[in-house]
């Protein structure tokens, strides 16, 4: 059970009365601890961290490399399988350009998502195949939004070179089985990489228990800041990827002749890192960690589960996603007969405060695939609520109506 009482700990739903937060899926509100956190690098330490003699330095360094150690349990990892990048994107990136400098893809290789990514997942594998020939497949769903396993693995040959999908969908918020789709990945030799954006921060992930090569996951959607993101990858694997940004930091010796990588992770950190956010990511691990991963998952089932209930009965809504919340993550995909899915999130916000997203949620494929003019989008966090939930759903009610 989750206390009404962490809403407490939310300043902008503090400073913003009434308002109704659903747009977790783009990005979460941050707890006053993250905020503390980043305030007291910046009002007490300022240094930069893995260069300095100097005090100030060392403590910031330590509170730098107490968020990787944070993070590295957290995933069940080890610490210097955990990269520190700018957002989930850069994650994807980060291996995308890695593995092409390793030359590890030929023309003709192909590399496997699946219909429902967003842009992060779909765009650099585009124009990784640009660049090497290699060619993409698109894994198909199922007519409830789920993966059809069939179709994947009639994709997956002995051409296969990497297997990379979302855990959890931000928009049809399908839940793939990735434990499944890795094993199918790695018996055919291929590499498996999970965008973990839309998981990691709703229920508890394991990089041993899923068995992938590399995972991609943002602060700013798990109660931490903007600016950090963090690629998980199998240590052997890194230790063989060359970076994909070159500088300070992550050498070990440089002449003009040649440079020598630093070890893992920091080859893959050049230049100054997002430090206060590495730190205040730290502290949005040690919050979720005492609501307890396992209570955040109930909560949100059963937001929902609720929401899911009251909105498959309103007259002129559709609904796009799985219906079943052990399907599918907290989040409501959905179209109001007769009002533009942008007038829509309009509406809610200007009548009642709710915040939603709509359009095509960086993930275009899918979307325009349901509707081509964009769908309205309901996402749910730990500090969300049942009365939340059914004035929005009054809301939409009341907005359908009118436009019938
Ligand atoms: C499934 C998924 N993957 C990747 C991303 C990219 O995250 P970021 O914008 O933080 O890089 C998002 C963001 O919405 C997402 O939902």
């Amino acid at each position: 059970m989750i206390s009404e009482k962490i809403r407490e700990d939310f300043p902008v739903l503090q400073n913003n009365k009434g308002l109704i937060y659903f747009d977790n899926a783009a990005t979460s509100l941050k707890p006053i601890q993250v905020i503390e956190a980043v305030n007291y690098y910046y009002k007490n330490l300022g240094a930069n961290v893995h260069r300095g003699n100097h005090h100030l330095s060392q403590q910031a360094t330590q509170l730098y490399e107490k968020s990787r150690k944070e993070t590295s349990k957290f995933l069940g990892a080890k610490e210097d399988e955990i990269v520190f990048t700018r957002n989930a994107t850069e994650s994807i990136n980060a291996v995308c350009v890695g593995l092409e400098r390793q030359k590890y893809f030929s023309k003709g290789d192909e590399i496997i998502i699946t219909a429902l990514e967003h842009h992060a997942n779909i765009v650099p594998w585009q124009e990784l195949c640009k660049r090497t020939g290699a060619v993409l497949k698109i894994a198909k769903l199922n007519e409830d939004f789920t993966l059809n396993m069939r179709d994947l693995q009639e994709k997956v040959s002995k051409k296969t070179k990497l297997v990379s999908v979302g855990h959890a969908s931000n928009t049809v918020a399908s839940i793939l089985p990735v434990k499944e789709i890795g094993k199918i990945a790695h018996d055919s030799g291929a590499l498996f990489l999970v965008d973990a954006a839309q998981s990691v921060p709703h229920f508890e992930v394991s990089t041993k228990k899923i068995d992938a090569d590399f995972l991609a996951i943002s602060s700013h959607k798990m109660l931490g800041p903007t600016g950090v993101g963090i690629l998980y990858g199998k240590k052997d694997l890194l230790e063989k990827m060359p970076p994909y940004n070159y500088g300070g930091s992550m050498i070990s010796k440089v002449s003009y002749e040649k440079t020598e990588w630093a070890p893992l992770p920091e080859k893959f950190e050049a230049g100054t890192m997002p430090i206060a956010e590495v730190i205040g990511f730290g502290e949005a691990i040690k919050y979720l960690k005492k609501i307890g991963m396992e209570n955040i998952h109930a909560h949100e089932k059963k937001l929902l589960s609720h929401a899911l209930e009251k909105m498959r009965k309103i007259e002129g809504v559709k609904l796009y996603c799985p219906q079943d919340a052990e399907k599918q993550g907290g989040i409501v995909l959905f179209e109001v007969k007769g009002i533009d899915a942008v007038d829509l999130g309009v509406a809610l916000d200007e009548s009642k405060n709710i915040a939603t997203r709509s359009g095509m949620h960086c993930a275009e494929p899918i979307v325009s695939s349901l509707n081509s003019k964009g769908l309205g989008r309901a996402s749910f966090y730990l500090y969300n609520t049942i009365e939340e939930i059914d004035i929005f759903v009054d809301e939409v009610t009341a907005i359908s109506n009118a436009f019938k």
